[in-house]
């Protein structure tokens, strides 16, 4: 006979998936209030009505108050009556009006519009087995990955990171040679030229859109001449005698990873490292069950496992396949010598050598 249903588990849990529907309603208004401004135009700005807001960042009153009134409700930002003032406390700017800052947050929102766009293609992959390759879907994923993963890098990477690869820092302050892999829009490029001004960073990446995206950043920051930003794929970068070559949150995306890894350690200089950051989530899937674990294993199923079966390699290895997987690949790839170097709530970072 079946067991009776526990209904006050029934509506425990349904009360937490209409939470999260909630979530994921907001976050859209979340991603326009990112795009259009509006966290930026209210940060420091004290209390403002909604035509004060409206006016300083040029948009529609009508559509401002409807956008406050959702932020209100989920609690982003704080209403007084008396005033008719809304406030974003500065706590809370420090996560969604500043992109460059540690702790902005809110680059993940620019994603979902990608991923939700690409449900149709993911739907027909999952009939089929065949991927969804990384440049079929929406520019928004590009631009998205680039904000969500940015902030994390401007936090570590020059402090922790670097720092823990052993003697690398010293080669970079002399003036190396470094390759980033899978760079995206350069983010993490660029950092660590603002940071080593003697050494040359080559950014590659096989998606022409995301690599003009890098050149005009590069251009704005005004790094141009230390850093170069061309088209080519992990397995056939060029360019040999690297101190470091890096991988940032891409090895996983990739078809062939231990072809990849196999080609840096060749273009290694005799004592140079790879440095290989992944998601910090575990191949036991009972170790995900957290706020960040389960945005990474979802991004999984909607990006990293599809472009991986799109680049037709033997790999499929989703971007939670741990620690043991990556060190395989990296022994078989010559790189016999592993250690993690560094973690952070998002990314655990591998130093790979000879
Ligand atoms: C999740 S994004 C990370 C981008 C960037 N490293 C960052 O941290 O913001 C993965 C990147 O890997 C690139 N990629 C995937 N497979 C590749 C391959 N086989 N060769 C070169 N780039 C690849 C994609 O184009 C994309 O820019």
């Amino acid at each position: 006979m079946a067991s009776a249903m526990d209904e006050d588990k029934v509506m425990e849990f349904l009360g937490r998936v209409v939470t999260d529907a909630g979530a994921a309603v907001a976050g859209l208004c979340t991603s326009l209030g990112d795009r259009l401004g509006l966290y930026t135009a209210m940060a420091g700005a004290g209390p403002l009505t909604s035509a004060q807001l409206a006016e300083k960042t040029g948009l529609t009153e009508r559509y401002v108050r409807e956008w406050l009134a959702a932020q209100v409700a989920g609690e982003y930002v704080v209403y007084d009556g008396d005033r008719d003032g809304y406030l974003l406390p500065d706590e809370h700017a420090a996560v969604l009006a500043d992109p460059s800052a540690p702790t902005y947050a809110a680059g993940f929102l620019t994603m979902m519009q990608a991923l939700y766009g690409s449900e149709d293609a993911l739907m027909e992959a999952f009939r089929t087995g065949e991927g969804v390759g990384w440049e079929e879907h929406s520019a928004a994923l590009f631009a998205g990955t680039a904000k969500f993963f940015r902030p994390g890098y401007t936090g570590a990477l020059v402090s922790e990171w670097l720092p823990a690869m052993n003697g690398t820092t010293a080669k970079l302050e002399r003036g190396g040679e470094v390759a980033d892999i899978g760079c995206g829009f350069g983010y993490s490029t660029m950092l660590m030229a603002q940071a080593y001004p003697k050494s040359h960073f080559h950014g590659f990446d096989f998606h022409q859109p995301s690599i003009d995206a890098a050149r005009q950043i590069a251009q704005e920051q005004g790094l141009a001449d230390r850093v170069s930003f061309d088209v080519a794929t992990a397995q056939d970068f060029p360019g040999d005698g690297y101190d470091l070559v890096t991988f940032f949150d891409c090895l996983h995306d990739m078809g062939d990873p231990g072809r990849a890894l196999a080609h840096a350690q060749q273009a290694l200089a005799e004592d140079g490292s790879c440095m290989i950051v992944e998601p910090n989530v575990s191949a036991d899937v009972t170790e995900n069950i957290n706020p960040i674990g389960r945005a990474v294993v979802s991004a999984s199923v909607a990006v990293c496992l599809p472009s991986a079966l799109a680049q037709h390699g033997p790999q499929t290895l989703g971007n939670h396949a741990g620690e043991a997987a990556m060190r395989d690949l990296a022994d078989g790839a010559g790189l016999h010598h592993w250690k993690l170097a560094a973690e952070s709530p998002v990314n655990r970072v591998y130093a790979a050598s000879r």
